[in-house]
């Protein structure tokens, strides 16, 4: 396995994407980390990666020493080059001279990390950004690439096994950037390259079997992506000493809870308890129109009733939980203080500690695409591997103003016509999330020969990788208007339809 020590660079996770990709396990670390902590993982490499400091600077952060004494390969990226050959006796300039986006290197010698891939007289494009450049190797390196802007765009040092690159090979707009880091992995640390999905799977059943013994677990299941897989695959480690818990707060999409029964107690044959809470949750949110009260007030409510049957079903000693790899990685912060909240999310936090409990998290080395992949493994059906993300708030959080069993009726019925189309128009997939929001206006409009003074809605779509940015999806015109028609034409109480063209940021994705 590889370790990838963290200098905070906006692009870590990618490093260890590429890594996984090519069938090596891999975790990220902070910088920061215990040198005990490193030695006992025993990488075969590590990567060292970017970061937003200058090697010059009076705190600059430095590469730990157990690093160059554990005599392993090493791969520096950008900030990593730099403090690479900075600690190792080279020299790096501060400068004027930034270098961002697209540039070209020219290869001036043959490689290990060159492979396959790149060859000597070859030009080859590459992404950087950096300020920063090295200016003198370190003893016992030499330079195999140059480009205009970093006369040492790739330097090695062949004996010891250390490699540093000034551009970012784990960005898509390196081309090649994969195989040179696959090169690094495979051949120069010697990486078998067989973590794979399936022998995943195997390795996880036995660590939750392990884990678990002859105890029971019990976990909340949502339908959404990652509670989906975590419960399948604890099933087919533990069986019946699983199971779950779907509260049903009375706003999700419409057949939705229908789906989960049938899913997972129907075809996979797990324990599960519906709870229809949605009385419960409908009465407390009556009259609340503060989108900050309408979270708070479901978040409380999910974890009330989800411990009131976790108590009926008597002694679980373990919950389990859809945690993600980037949920877990330690962050290297270089700007401190607490940072704003836009918006409180609903999940279960702080249930394990009120009921005492131990957390089983099948997914915690994982990233969203594994997760995925994952399901697909485990015969978990499309519709539900392949899904929107949907908030744990469900429908309130798309109804501003007070919500009413009505308003939920009609937002549903909006909501199916649209992904509807979009199904047909074979557009789910290209997009991150589509829904529609109610809005709380009536407007006029005529049909037939009648005057209608009925509510408008918005529909919202948009593209993103994590959901931490996002961009409209660029609908064409006929599109549109064929939602429009047909939500006009089929949902009684709408006669107003607007689409919603917020990036984010500014707009978040979600209205309220
Ligand atoms: P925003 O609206 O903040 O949403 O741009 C970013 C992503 O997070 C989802 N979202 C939530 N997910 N609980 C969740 O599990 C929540 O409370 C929640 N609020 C927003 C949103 O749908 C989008 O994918």
């Amino acid at each position: 396995r590889i370790l990838i020590l963290d200098f905070g660079s906006q692009v870590t996770q990618l490093i260890a994407r590429r890594v996984r990709e090519s069938g090596v396990y891999c975790e990220i670390w902070p910088f920061t980390t215990d040198p005990a902590r490193i030695k006992a993982f025993a990488p075969r490499g590590i990567i060292l990666s970017g970061g937003p400091a200058s090697v010059n600077g009076p705190d600059a952060p430095r590469i730990p020493e157990i690093v160059f004494d554990m005599a392993v390969p090493v791969l520096g990226i950008c900030y990593g080059q730099q403090a690479l050959c900075k600690q190792l006796g080279g020299e790096v300039e501060s400068g004027d001279h930034r270098e961002f986006g697209r540039a070209f290197v020219d290869i001036v010698e043959d490689c290990a990390l060159f492979r396959g891939a790149w060859a000597r007289g070859g030009r080859e494009q590459v992404w950087m950004s950096h300020g920063d450049r090295v200016t003198a190797m370190p003893p016992g390196f030499r330079t195999v690439a140059v480009s205009e802007g970093a006369p040492f765009a790739v330097i090695a040092d062949e004996g010891r096994r250390l490699y540093g690159v000034q551009f970012h090979p784990e960005v898509v707009h390196t081309p090649h950037g994969a195989a040179l880091l696959r090169n690094f992995t495979h051949n120069v640390a010697g990486c078998s390259g067989t973590w794979t999905m399936a022998g995943f799977r195997e390795m996880e059943i036995a660590r939750i079997r392990e884990q678990v013994g002859k105890g029971h677990v019990i976990c909340g299941l949502s339908g959404g992506v990652d509670s989906s897989v975590a419960a399948v695959l604890i099933h087919e480690a533990i069986g019946e000493q699983l199971t779950c818990i779907f509260v049903d707060h009375g706003m999700l999409r419409a057949g939705e809870a229908e789906e989960v029964v049938s899913t997972f107690q129907g075809q996979f044959n797990i324990r599960l308890v519906h709870r229809d809470a949605s009385d419960i949750f409908l009465s407390a949110l009556d009259g609340v129109t503060d989108p900050e009260i309408k979270r708070k007030t479901i978040g409380r409510l999910f974890v009330e009733v989800f411990e009131e049957e976790a108590t009926k079903l008597g002694g679980a000693q373990f919950l389990a939980q859809g945690t993600l790899y980037p949920d877990v990685i330690e962050s290297v912060s270089f700007t401190g203080g607490p940072s704003v909240t836009i918006k409180s999310h609903h999940n279960v936090g702080g249930l394990p500690e009120r009921m005492n409990m131990k957390l089983v998290e099948p997914l915690r080395e994982l990233f969203k695409d594994e997760v995925r992949d994952l399901g697909r493994e485990l015969g978990i059906p499309e519709n539900i591997v392949g899904r929107h993300p949907f908030p744990g708030p469900g429908l309130s959080i798309r109804i501003p103003g007070a919500i009413t069993r009505e308003k939920l009726d009609l937002l549903r019925k909006v909501d199916t016509v649209f992904l509807e189309e979009i199904r047909a128009a074979g557009l789910y997939d290209a997009i991150w999330q589509a829904f529609a929001v109610l809005l709380p206006v009536r407007t006029v409009g005529v049909m037939g020969d009648g005057r209608t003074y009925d509510q408008a809605c918005a529909l919202r779509a948009v593209t993103s990788t994590d959901g931490m940015t996002a961009d409209v999806y660029p609908f064409d015109m006929g599109f549109l208007n064929r939602v429009a028609g047909r939500i006009v034409n089929e949902v009684r109480g709408i006669n107003r339809v607007t689409y919603d063209i917020t990036s984010k940021p500014p707009g978040t994705i979600e209205w309220e």
